[in-house]
């Protein structure tokens, strides 16, 4: 199964993070659909699955949900995956081709750090993010890691998208 992890980046490289006073653009919410609708399923962190439930949560009925989460167990209409790995499993054993990673931070970096993405889709959005979040692969060591640049198309209103592969 391909690990694909979709986020939307700020002009100045940062997690880009988003609330009622900036929410994201509109380009990026749509390719978010798109991608959803290709692989049928999400994995999302808890904390952003809460702000999706608060925001109203809709139009992704038919699409396979998955909750990582260490502290809840069960929330209602939805998989609760106790770990990044546990989720693979369950969207593999549903026989799903791609997983779709769509965040927020803690759990792409989860992803990143286990070595458990093959694609990497980054919306860079262009917004200039004071303090910010970022995405590290590593949080003990500083290392790079090549990954090679497949596709790079402009969304409209000002989105970049750039799509990695991961050796
Ligand atoms: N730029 C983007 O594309 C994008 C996408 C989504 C969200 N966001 C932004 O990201 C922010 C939220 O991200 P966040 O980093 O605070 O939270 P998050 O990644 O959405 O959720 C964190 C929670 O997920 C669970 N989790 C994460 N890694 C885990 C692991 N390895 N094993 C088990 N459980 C794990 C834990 O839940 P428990 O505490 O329940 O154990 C953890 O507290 C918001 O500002 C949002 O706007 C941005």
């Amino acid at each position: 199964m391909k690990v694909k992890l979709w986020a939307t980046l700020s002009a100045n490289g940062n997690y880009a993070q988003s609330s009622a006073e900036n929410p994201p653009k509109k380009e990026a919410l749509d390719d978010f659909a798109a991608h959803v609708r290709e692989a049928g399923n999400f994995i999302v962190g808890r904390r952003t699955f809460e702000f999706f439930r608060a925001g109203g949560g809709a139009g992704f009925s038919g699409i396979d949900i998955v909750v990582v989460s260490k502290g809840v167990t069960e929330i209602p209409g939805v998989k609760v995956a106790k770990s990044p790995q546990e989720a693979l499993d369950y969207l593999r054993d549903k026989g799903h081709a791609t997983a779709l990673v769509s965040g927020g931070a803690d759990l792409h970096n989860a992803f990143l750090g286990a070595g458990l993405a093959d694609e990497l889709i980054f919306n860079v959005a262009p917004v200039l993010e004071g303090k910010g979040l970022n995405l590290l692969a590593d949080t003990e060591r500083y290392r790079f890691e090549a990954v090679e640049l497949v596709d790079c198309k402009p969304l409209g209103g000002g989105v970049v998208q750039l799509r990695y592969a991961v050796a």
